[in-house]
């Protein structure tokens, strides 16, 4: 389907549109698995814009508790006035909210978040004393990163099996060219040998690296190289240097680049 002029650029990779519009017309709560940079917060962005839905993302770390999403009693002039999060915000007036890296947030978030995924679909508001009922056209979303290797960065059981989950990775190759080349406008001779890099790079996940060149760092560099950057510099800045400080393993992606451009 074409994307309108206002709703943002989205090329799916398999059915994860509709699954994703099948969820949100059967009041389903959603999990995007996947790693950083491989389109998750395109893909809520372009599908709330899809179904008309407003749309409030919440970015979570490690300070973020349950009353940054439900609201607080906020100091107004010498009043003291309650405040809806963006969650209550989403759950009073529709649409979808969208909490990315959940498992970065403090504990009490899931406390929050379990009577909304359920059939019930409640949010509770101990501060205010109401009980908040969603309206069918509120969405729950949310992502997580699956591969960090961290035990207490993972989402419980209880938690994630609330959700309907669609696994996200890179796109593959064809896909990819044609995301990499829409978003930064290089030619697409150019854009398929840097995909082809960015795999010859990801095949090294793992050995020395923890995260393979993303797509969004595909971007940036077929951005830098569309700009004028000489296409090794370009490779350097976006798709070497961000990715480790370790000079061994920077000379063994080095390696890789030079045995694909030469
Ligand atoms: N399938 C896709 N369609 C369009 N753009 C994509 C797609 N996948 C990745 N991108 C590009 O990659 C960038 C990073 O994606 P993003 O959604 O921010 O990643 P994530 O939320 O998974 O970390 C986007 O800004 C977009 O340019
Ligand atoms: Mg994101």
């Amino acid at each position: 389907m074409p994307n309108g002029a206002d709703i943002p650029f989205y090329l799916p990779v398999g059915n994860e549109c509709r699954l994703f519009e099948l969820a949100f017309r059967h009041r389903l709560p959603l999990l995007l698995k996947g790693p950083t940079g491989c389109g998750k917060t395109r893909f809520v962005a372009h599908m709330a814009a899809k179904l008309q839905l407003g749309l409030h993302t919440v970015s979570c770390h490690d300070d973020l508790t349950a009353a940054d999403l439900t609201g607080r009693y906020l100091l107004k002039g010498g009043d003291t006035v309650w405040t809806d999060g963006p969650l209550t915000t989403s759950v009073r007036g529709g649409g979808v909210c969208y909490l990315d890296e959940v498992v970065e947030a403090r504990k009490d978030v899931t406390v929050v978040l379990h009577p909304l995924t359920d059939d019930r679909r409640l949010l509770p508001l101990d501060r205010t004393g109401e009980l908040l009922q969603a309206p069918d056209d509120f969405m729950l979303v949310v992502s997580y990163n699956p591969g960090y290797q961290n035990v207490l960065k993972q989402l419980k059981p209880s938690t994630r099996q609330r959700f309907v989950a669609v696994e996200f990775d890179f796109p593959p190759p064809e896909v990819e060219i044609k995301v990499v080349a829409a978003e930064s406008g290089l030619d697409a001779d150019r854009v398929q040998s840097l995909v082809m890099l960015a795999g010859r790079l990801r095949a090294m996940k793992g050995h020395d690296l923890e995260e393979g060149v993303s797509t969004r760092l595909l971007v940036y560099c077929a951005t830098l190289v569309a700009a004028g950057l000489p296409l090794r510099e370009a490779v350097q800045a976006a798709m070497i240097e961000p990715l480790t400080d370790d000079a061994d393993v920077k000379k063994g992606l080095d390696e890789v680049v030079l045995a694909v451009f030469g």
